[in-house]
């Protein structure tokens, strides 16, 4: 599968590069396609130093849009909707939003748009599209670190049964995670509350890359 990662230089996008890239052909895609070969590079020495495989290249935000079947958006919540008015040919395309609207106030809180959730108002713009949430629920840190134990539920939400479908695949493709399908992008608000949920447990515990797992 080519899966293309929009924002892929940041701390999401860089650790989701490092694990999808050993299974599926990732573009890693940047506003500054040199920033976007920097993190290529980066990642690619990091596997090949483990001696894992890699198949990855980095490339403007718009050519990962044009070369993926399926578009990860790995931006924060507020450059969302600028990020989406500089892009063009998403309509049609699979894409998945791990974006969770959070604030950091005395402690983490869910504050969504008006439309519900992020990816409901991803799907807003992007009418075309074939919008589904997943892998909201995973810290950074986790996916970073490919050392340690690697075991998450993944709730996966949309409204195109097909597109659930090859989400469902691609994350159950990752060793260490697990598809859930959660239902329709209705359901994505609850999706995304649990990340700052996650991170006030972290917090106010003193843990670290608090996950979930449903059994
Ligand atoms: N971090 C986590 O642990 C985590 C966990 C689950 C879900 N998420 C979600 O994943 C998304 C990305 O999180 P992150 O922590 O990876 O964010 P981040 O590191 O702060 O930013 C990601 C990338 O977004 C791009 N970006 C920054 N400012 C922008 C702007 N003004 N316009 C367009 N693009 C801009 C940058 O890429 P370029 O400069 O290369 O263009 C940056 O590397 C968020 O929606 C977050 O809720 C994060």
């Amino acid at each position: 599968m080519r899966v293309g990662i929009v924002g892929g230089t940041g701390d999401i996008g860089e650790g989701m590069a490092l694990r999808i890239s050993q299974v599926h052909e990732v573009i890693l895609g940047s506003r500054e396609v040199e920033k976007a070969c920097t993190a290529s590079d980066t990642c690619h020495l990091t596997l090949e130093g483990k001696g894992l495989p890699c198949t990855i290249s980095g490339v403007c935000n718009q050519e990962a849009v044009d070369r993926a079947e399926v578009v990860i958006l790995a931006i924060p919540f507020q450059h969302v909707q600028g990020t989406l008015a500089s892009l063009t040919g998403l309509g049609g395309k699979v894409v998945v939003s791990p974006v969770n609207p959070l604030a950091r106030k005395e402690a983490f809180l869910f504050t969504p748009p008006p439309e519900g959730s992020a990816a409901q108002l991803i799907q807003k713009l992007l009418p075309g599209a074939k919008v589904c949430t997943a892998f909201n629920n995973i810290a950074a840190g986790s996916w970073k670190a490919l050392d340690a134990p690697f075991a998450h539920s993944v709730a996966v939400c949309g409204d195109d049964p097909a597109a659930k479908e090859l989400v469902k695949g691609l994350v159950s493709s990752i060793p260490g995670l697990t598809p859930f399908d959660a239902g329709p992008l209705a359901v994505s608000p609850m999706v995304e509350a649990i990340t700052p949920l996650l991170l006030n447990i972290a917090r106010f515990q003193k843990m670290r890359d608090v996950g979930i797992r449903f059994s």
